[in-house]
This record gives structure tokens, sequence and C-alpha cells, in this order.
């Protein structure tokens, strides 16, 4: 390029990119979240809701714009909200898991989160992020492409959020403290909702159940969000198939599959066509199980995609939907060979020469009954408590201060920087573990990144209780997953199998039971970001670390100072 033409393409950059900017919108928002009278099983609950909405509002946003949202405490539980998936550039005090990034809001309290939504596009969520409160504290958060581009696909004619839940006929937080209480797992929910309804399956619940409307020859998007406490989830319906085209707010290139499988956390955009006789079809989600003998809620949440030209008597309640089958809960195939289906759109820059080389095991564990517990105390398998841990980690949460402010202040004695890169014993991790091996060390642990390093981490899941499929989920970052398998992970012969060309790109992993994943990002956004099972029943037993993103050199590579109004403890 000459020197002129040169000026000239460099002035059209500028151009288009301070028109970008001055199309972002800042986006004003009043969350208040109380005590709400909410119907469901025949049974009237004080739920904790958001505006009185159960789920909470959908927030809608282009790529590229700000978000400005004042959260008022008036439930009687401590609080925060987290944007699940959202990278929070250098902004991880607005991150939002407690003792985390920040202190909970208390009863009464408020703060104001802000941030800006840079380079993701499709559906988010927003989730509390203290205790159990998202079992009723939820919503969707859709990110459109910025403003003036479009999506890779054609523009569906419809969209619709389909954000699935998880209910308890009782209150959640009394279930989750009285497993602590009791060491034993919690109890199970009582049923799966669709955008907050469990649907014609169970007691009292036909009324409500959510009608999907659909004309003949449209394609629409339904962007399926698991927001589930405990359980993965296969979605389906009658006699459609799906082309999936994104998934954790990054586009996919498209397949066809009659079933998805979503775990807690994770979000899935489809496109469904139009294309069946007018009627009505059951969309529905149920379980996928994959620890043995664990109990779980089998039971099966359905709305309804009704033709817009259905006729009576199809659209009439006196005839049923088409019931779709779903897969055995137990049919981890379907789940792989979906999880094997996703791939970038196109080549993408992975990265490589790896500067942290890191290996965590994730799974369960069993404490013995400290000596001044009661028995009562102990009632998981034969008189411990459930525990879990990440390389023999059972994490501890803060309770005087965010791990964040207590790194940006230079608090001493409220976290060690020490947590292992590999496990301290190598062991059979998906055999016949000792039973030596089956009660972790507590500790409030974070692992040290360097500004800029590039991080590779193997997740392997452990048989220690239950194999199981682990939901892992990495705030402030989207990673590449470049592989999965099952077993143990041999660096010897599964490097064989890394797609460093396509792999995709999400914030929370599915770690196949009994097997591993192998995820890779850079570590370019500063701040102390936790990574975590989203299986809200193992949180709280510690299957979680947290990272510590040191700054970089300079002011855009640093951590922004905290916002004022920011939660102390
Ligand atoms: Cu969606 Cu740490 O969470």
């Amino acid at each position: 390029m000459e020197a002129n033409s040169c000026f000239f393409f460099g002035l059209l950059l500028l151009l288009a990119s301070t028109m970008s900017l001055a199309n972002a919108k800042v986006q004003h928002h009043e969350f208040l979240v109380q005590a709400t009278k909410v119907k469901r099983l025949c049974k009237t609950h004080n739920t904790i809701t958001v505006n009185g909405m159960f789920p909470g509002p959908t927030l809608e946003v282009n790529n590229g714009d700000t978000l400005v949202v004042k959260v008022t405490n008036k439930a009687r539980y401590n609080l925060t909200i987290h944007w699940h998936g959202i990278r929070q550039m250098r902004t991880g005090w607005a991150d939002g898991p407690e003792f985390v990034t920040q202190c909970p809001i208390r009863p009464g309290g408020t703060y104001t989160y802000r941030f800006t939504i840079d380079g993701q596009e499709g559906t988010l969520w927003w989730h509390a992020h203290s205790s159990w409160l998202r079992a009723t504290v939820y919503g969707a958060l859709i990110i459109y492409p910025r403003e003036g581009t479009s999506y890779p696909f054609p523009k569906p004619k419809r969209e619709t959020p389909i954000l699935l839940g998880e209910w308890w006929d009782g209150n959640p937080i009394d279930v989750v403290r009285e497993s602590t209480r009791t060491g034993a797992a919690p109890n199970i929910s009582d049923a799966y909702t669709i955008n907050g309804q469990p649907g014609d399956l169970y007691n009292c619940s036909s009324e409500d159940t959510v009608i999907v409307p659909i004309g003949s020859g449209e394609t629409n998007l339904l962007r399926v969000i698991n927001a589930a406490l405990n359980q993965p989830l296969f979605f389906t319906i009658a006699n459609h198939n799906f082309t999936v085209v994104g998934a954790d707010a990054s586009y996919l290139k498209p397949f066809t599959t009659s079933v998805i499988m979503l775990g807690p956390g994770q979000t899935t955009d489809v496109l469904i066509s139009g294309d069946q006789l007018p009627a009505r079809y059951y969309i529905a989600a149920r379980a996928y199980q994959s620890a043995q003998n664990a109990p779980f809620d089998n039971t099966t949440t359905t709305a309804i995609l009704e033709y817009n030209s259905a006729p009576c008597p199809a659209k009439c309640l006196t005839s049923k939907p088409i019931m779709p089958p779903l897969p055995a809960f137990n049919d981890t195939n379907t789940v792989t060979a979906f999880s094997n289906s996703l791939k970038s759109p196109r080549k993408v820059e992975v990265p490589t020469d790896i500067d942290e080389d890191l290996f965590f095991t994730v799974g369960l564990g069993l404490n013995r009954c400290p000596r001044n517990f009661r028995r009562r105390r102990c009632q998981g398998p034969n008189g411990t408590r459930f525990t879990a841990s990440m390389n023999n980690v059972s994490f501890v949460f803060p309770s005087n201060f965010s791990l964040l402010q207590a790194y940006q202040q230079n608090i001493p004695g409220v976290f060690t920087t020490d947590f292992p890169a590999q496990p301290p014993v190598k062991f059979d991790y998906t055999g016949n573990v000792s039973r030596s091996l089956w009660q972790p060390v507590p500790g409030t642990k974070l692992y040290k990144l360097k500004y800029g390093s590039k991080v590779q981490i193997v997740l392997q899941d452990t048989s220690i209780v239950t194999p199981e499929n682990h939901p892992i989920h990495l705030h402030g970052y989207d990673f590449y997953i470049i592989a999965e398998g099952f077993g143990n992970f041999n660096p010897k012969t599964d490097k064989a199998k890394f797609n460093l060309v396509d792999p995709p790109m999400r914030n929370t992993v599915a770690v196949p039971s009994n097997g591993w994943a192998v995820i890779r990002f850079v570590a370019d956004n500063p701040g102390v970001w936790i990574l975590h099972c989203h299986l809200d029943v193992h949180i709280a037993w510690g299957l979680a670390m947290a990272f510590l993103v040191e700054n970089g050199v300079g002011k855009l590579q640093s951590l922004e100072p905290p916002p004022a109004d920011l939660p102390l403890c």
C-alpha cells in the first residue's frame, strides 16, 4: 500500500471505530430483590425474586454496550448478582461471586454493577451468587450483534429465551442449610421448569404451561439456558430438529441434532424451523444423570411449541401435544456425540507455547465426622460428611474480606497463593481409589498467573464417592475446549486428540463423567477469578479454586479501582 492510501485506510478505520463507539449505549436498570408470592405445584411460596418476576427480567444489549444495574436487597438474605459469562475486562469488582470479588449486599443494602460487554454475542444470563438464592434469582442476558452488524446465520423471525430451572417445594435456602447441618446431600428438587413453569406433567401446573409460538415456514431462534442448580439436562422438541449456532455467547459451526445437553451454567442457541404439520408439540427437558446411585429428580418439564395456524382441535386443550422421546437418564453416548459436534465457525487462534501447564482433579470426597460433632451432623455415607475438592484442596470461602479486596489492599491472612499446579499425589483417578485419598484438605488457595500467560488446564474427574459430569465454570474468561475423553488423561497419547484448529469457545465445560477435558486461555484479564463446579451442591462442598491474575504494564492491563459503593464485610 502507498503511504497515501494507507493514510486513507487508517482514517476509515478510525471513523468506523468511533462510529461504533458512538452507537454503543449505556443502559440503566434497577433490580429490586425481595420476597414475592409465587404459586407452583399447588402451593404458594414467599419466593425471592427480582422486580417481582420469576424468572427475573431479561436484559437485552448489543455487543459494545455498557450495563449499569443498581441492585437493592430487600430480601432477608445476603445477596450478590453474577453476570454469568461476561468477561468483565478489568472490572472484576462487578463480577459478583460472594466473598470472591465482593462482600455480600446485606439486607437493606444496594450496589451498582457497572460493566461493558466487549466482543461477546449470543446468550448469557445473570444469577444470584450467594448460597442457593439463584434457584429463583436469575434471568436471561441477551447480547445482540454489535450495532450495524448481524448474525452469521439468516435473521430468525422470532427469538425466544428458554430458561431451564429447578424448583423446590420449600425454601431452597433451608434446603442447603439443612444439608450443611447434616453433612448429607441436599434434598432433590421437586420440579424442573421452563421459563419458570413446570408444565403439564406436574400437579396444578397445566394452566400455566408456557406456549412458544411458531408460524409455518418460519425459522426461529431459541436461546436455551440451563439455570438449574444441580442438574445437567437434556432438551428436545417433538418432531423438530435443532440447528445449533452458538453456545455461551460464542458462535458455533452450525450442525443439526434432535437433542442437546446443557450442564448448569451453559447456554445453547438453536434455530428451529416451522416445517412440520401445524399442531402442538412438546418442548421437554429432563435430567442427564451421570452419578450412579445418587438420588435425582427424574421428572420432566414441558412447554408447548404451538403453530399459529394449528386448527382446533389440535390447538384446543382437549388434544394432547405430541411428546418427544428423551434420552435415557444415563445416556452418556448422546452427551459425547453432542459435545464432539461443537466447533468454532472457522479456524481460531488457540494459544500455543503454553506457559502454565496445569492439571486439576475435580471430584467429591467424604470427611470423617469431626470429634466435636454430634452424630446427626454426620449423615453422609457411613457417618461421614460430604465434601469436594480440586487437587485435593476443598475450597473455603473467606468471610471477612473478599479475595479481590484482600489482594488489592494487601490484607494478609485471607488467602495463600499455593494452589498446586498438579495433584499432590498421583493415583488412578478413575479407578478404584484408595479410601486414604477420599478426604481432601480445606484451604483458601489461589493460583497466581502472570498477565498474558498462556494457560492450559486438564480437568480430570475422579471416581471418589462417584464419578460425575461436572460443569466447570471459569469467571472472567472464555476458553477453548481443545479435547475431551474418558478415563485418565494421558499426556503422551491424548495430545493427538487436541483440536487446535476450530475448538469451541465456552465459559463452562461439562467435564465427562470418569473422564477429562482440556481447556486453554490467555490470562489477559487481571483480577481474582473463581473456577468452580456449577452444580451448586458442589460449591458448598468446596469444588472450587481461584486464579489471581496479576496486572500487566500500564493502565489498560490493570484492574480498575474499586467502585465507591462496593459492599464491605
Ligand atoms: Cu454462573 Cu460462579 O457462576
